[in-house]
């Protein structure tokens, strides 16, 4: 049962009506779910760029829902307020609404999930459908959508052509009528999503789509400097964990072998 203050889908629908804005990251580990739970963000998100983060992967195409799985069970271990939400990977919902059923199940009973994500406009309706009304909470995800990402042939931004833009609409649209409860938008200009978010009645979250979403979403990676190279557009780095990592793992190993480390008192009985 959720506690009285855990964020549940309700509580995400208020804070739309009331104008303030959503916070969610994403997540894929215990430690990091009992950070990020007790810094009062919303929703802890774990996507399927744990294909990129975690696992080294090039894209998310390879993640699988064993994958998915073995990391929420570990973050759920970790959350108590906020909503808990999974990916679903490539191919886990997009071959018949009744497969994505069994799949999105499997998120909520073996992980104990609050809500699935899956990326995809129109053609996801049916599917959108078949879980809403099973009772599965589904986060729609328009722009790009980084399953396609071949279609698009980078994470180059989408919705910059009128037809383009028409599309977004209209998904955006379809996918509030099929049931979503709030649907993700990443990598478009900034007036369609804030002309988007405005003539939906449920939230926003923006990656890459500007402030006048009614949230945003960042990757853990990309938020604390986990790759200190790696320098996004869209992102903003609030901790340099990266470099700060690397220069103790550094500071350490040359204490190791100096004799520097373990000390008195480090040596254990
Ligand atoms: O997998 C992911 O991290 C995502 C977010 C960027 C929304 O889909």
């Amino acid at each position: 049962m959720p506690g009285r203050d855990r964020i549940t889908l309700p509580v995400l629908q208020a804070k739309k009506e009331r104008g303030e804005k959503i916070v969610m990251i994403t997540c894929y580990d215990y430690p990091s779910a009992r950070l990020l739970d007790d810094s009062g963000a919303d929703i802890l998100f774990v996507g399927d760029s744990l294909g990129n983060t975690v696992l080294g992967y090039e894209n998310t195409l390879a993640v699988t829902l064993e994958d998915i799985l073995h990391h929420a069970k570990a973050v759920r271990r970790g959350t108590r307020r906020a909503l808990l939400m999974a990916d679903m990977p490539f191919l886990t919902f997009q071959v018949s609404p009744e497969e994505a059923l069994a799949n999105a199940g499997r998120l909520l009973k073996e992980a104990g999930v609050q809500a699935v994500k899956i990326e995809g406009g129109a053609p996801m309706v049916p599917v959108v459908r078949k879980l809403v009304q099973a009772g599965v909470p589904v986060m729609g995800h328009l722009g790009l959508t980084p399953q396609a990402i071949h279609l698009f042939g980078g994470h180059r931004m989408q919705g910059r052509e009128p037809e383009q833009a028409d599309r977004l609409r209209r998904d955006a649209r379809a996918l509030e009528e099929a049931g979503a409860f709030a649907l993700v938008l990443e990598l478009i200009p900034w007036p369609l999503a804030a002309e988007i978010t405005s003539s939906l009645g449920i939230p926003t979250i923006g990656i890459g789509a500007g402030a006048g979403c009614d949230g945003q979403v960042q990757v853990f990676h990309d938020l604390f400097g986990l790759f200190p190279e790696l320098h996004l557009r869209h992102a903003r780095r609030y901790a340099e964990a990266g470099t700060l990592i690397r220069d103790a793992a550094r500071r350490f190993v040359q204490d190791v072998r100096s004799g520097a480390f373990p000390g008195l008192g480090e040596q254990g009985d």
